[in-house]
């Protein structure tokens, strides 16, 4: 009788540690899709530290780099095959997914359905896996490219005119509008944020109209000199990558209750133009000599916002930025 009951309790337990290790694997685990980019570069590197290496799943369509494919698990994926993605997602039961895939603006221009195509079709993939209950909870970001030239230009509200000019933009506002959609039609737990011009220094962002602000640092430290696309005057809304982190974990991690906006969050940090951002590299950096070349690019940036409120962000969820554009400038050229 004895041995029964110790056979029992054993095989109960045993049960119960199955049924504990499943449910850990079932809570943890997360996938980037876009992780060789400029911000999946970052959030892996975070989300491995806090999460551990094994519950990070990185993927991208390109082959990774050496650094990526050491630091934990890796799949190659391109996220327009909506049955890839499923096989990935099951194989390590995801739970969480961060879609960062995009075409920017500046490439997108030139290659509009293309562009559109890769941004639409890849939202749909993960919102329909979401909706069929095959992951819980999504991020997918939205961009200030998302509101257009009659938005008010200076301190742009969270809900206002968005009349987007670029398909990069348009593709923001419609996903921005079917995220909302799937939340409320089919009870999707996805989470937005309309990121500003992203400033780091781990990978450099590709075919974006605010990526001037990342190529100067190089040029600035290999070169003493960069020539400008935007004009010197051509403000624009700015993030230092630790916040742009710190933001997409911070509405993640949040209560599903406090996520009161399921379209996108405006947040913001600071603001500057190039000849502002010029000014303080030479203040480490004296002999830096910045000139202008003026291209498109400058039209798609006067059709953006030169500041963010971001207030709804910072009383719903509690977002708050740290870095300035002197901390910003100090931290980039010491690590650069
Ligand atoms: N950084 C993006 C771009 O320039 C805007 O979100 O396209």
């Amino acid at each position: 009788m004895r041995f029964i009951s110790f056979c029992f309790k054993v095989v109960i337990r045993i049960i119960g540690l199955l049924f504990l290790r499943e449910m850990a694997s079932m809570r943890d685990t997360v996938l980037i899709l876009g992780a060789s980019g400029q911000i999946g570069t970052d959030l892996v590197h975070s989300l491995r530290e806090t999460k551990g290496s094994p519950n990070v799943i990185a993927s991208d369509i390109r082959k990774p780099s050496e650094e990526l494919l050491q630091s934990g698990p890796f799949e190659e994926i391109d996220v327009r095959d909506r049955e890839r993605l499923f096989e990935v997602i099951k194989k390590y039961k995801v739970s969480e997914v961060y879609h960062l895939v995009a075409m920017l603006s500046a490439t997108a221009e030139k290659t509009p359905m293309k562009g559109w195509d890769l941004n639409m079709q890849s939202l749909f993939n993960v919102l329909e896996l979401a909706r069929e209950k095959h992951v819980q909870k999504i991020y997918w970001p939205s961009s200030i490219a998302a509101f257009g030239p009659t938005t008010p230009k200076e301190d742009t509200p969270q809900f206002t005119v968005m009349d987007p000019g670029t398909v990069y933009g348009i593709s923001k506002l419609s996903g921005e509008l079917w995220c909302d959609y799937y939340f409320k039609k089919y009870g999707v737990d996805v989470r937005s944020i309309r990121y500003p011009g992203l400033i780091s220094y781990k990978t450099e962002p590709g075919g974006g109209t605010t990526d001037y602000a990342v190529e100067i640092f190089h040029r600035a430290k290999n070169a003493g000199q960069y020539t400008c696309y935007l004009a010197e005057d051509t403000a624009l809304p700015m993030m230092y990558m630790p916040d742009a982190i710190k933001a997409t974990i911070g509405i993640m991690d949040a209560p599903a209750e406090k996520i009161k906006i399921r379209t996108s969050y405006n947040v913001a940090a600071f603001s500057f133009d190039p000849h502002t951002l010029g000014e303080e590299i030479k203040k480490h950096i004296p002999d830096f000599v910045i000139n202008y070349k003026v291209d498109d690019r400058n039209e798609i940036a006067l059709g953006w916002p030169q500041s963010i409120n971001d207030t709804e962000a910072r009383e719903h969820w509690g977002w708050q930025h740290d870095y300035n554009l002197k901390t910003m400038v100090g931290d980039m050229l010491k690590k650069i």
